[in-house]
């Protein structure tokens, strides 16, 4: 079970692995306990960066059977849900911040046979997932405004991971929170008390080798 709100995984963002080895770095984050592949989706216009397409996801399959959790930060979300899940991706995630009709996007996800996960922004309020909680499969806060690797985790973001964990106690729905930004070994321990049980990590495992042993830690860190 990928999404399972009893237990963390850790996801290790490409966005901060050698582009030129990109096989060989999947290999090492799996061998070194990985859960999910997190993969950066950056169109240039809803966030200054460009990263990579579903081609580029459809060659980096074959490295490994772990999960892969496409994380969409792109103006026009509906034309590349199709896309992705035929080049492989598992899981994707939408932000509730890009235009279009964020339910119809979801139910997309969802009959195309992927995971539907929405995405929140740092000054985002969580009080825009309260209609759709039937429509997710897991919610992915942002601890740092999206485009980049290696920033600062923003604090409020403990605040909204608390509010948002009680939000979904009350309402009955035991959906995983995802969180991506600025987290590692450090604030594993705060963040997951928190609420957070899918862990995105970018420059944390990949500015600190050896992979292994920043993923060792942060399992270790994590509090359930
Ligand atoms: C930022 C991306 C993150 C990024 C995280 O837009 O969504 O996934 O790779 O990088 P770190 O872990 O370095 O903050
Ligand atoms: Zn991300």
């Amino acid at each position: 079970m990928i999404l399972d709100p009893n237990s963390v995984s850790i996801a290790p963002s490409l966005l901060s692995a050698d582009f030129s080895r990109l096989c060989e770095e999947i290999a090492r984050i799996d061998r070194g306990g990985a859960d999910i592949i997190h993969l950066d989706i950056m169109d240039g216009h809803f966030v200054p960066n460009i990263t990579f397409g579903p081609p580029i996801v459809a060659k980096i399959r074959s490295c490994t059977e772990l999960p892969f959790d496409a994380h969409l930060m792109v103006q026009s979300p509906d034309q590349f849900v199709e896309p992705f899940i035929d080049a492989g991706v598992d899981m994707i995630s939408v932000h509730l911040e890009s235009p279009g009709h964020l339910q119809r996007t979801l139910a997309l996800i969802r009959d195309k046979g992927a995971k539907a996960g929405v995405v929140l922004n740092p000054a985002t309020s969580i009080e825009g997932l309260r209609y759709i909680l039937d429509d997710l499969d897991y919610i992915l806060i942002m601890s740092v405004n999206p485009g980049f690797g290696g920033q600062a985790f923003i604090p409020s973001t403990i605040q909204k991971l608390q509010d948002l964990s009680n939000m979904l106690h009350e309402a009955g729905k035991p959906i995983p929170i995802q969180l991506d930004g600025g987290v590692g070994p450090a604030n594993t321990a705060e963040v997951t008390i928190a609420g957070a049980r899918i862990l995105v990590a970018g420059s944390a495992i990949f500015g600190n080798p050896p992979y292994e042993e920043v993923i060792r830690q942060m399992k270790e860190a994590a509090v359930v």
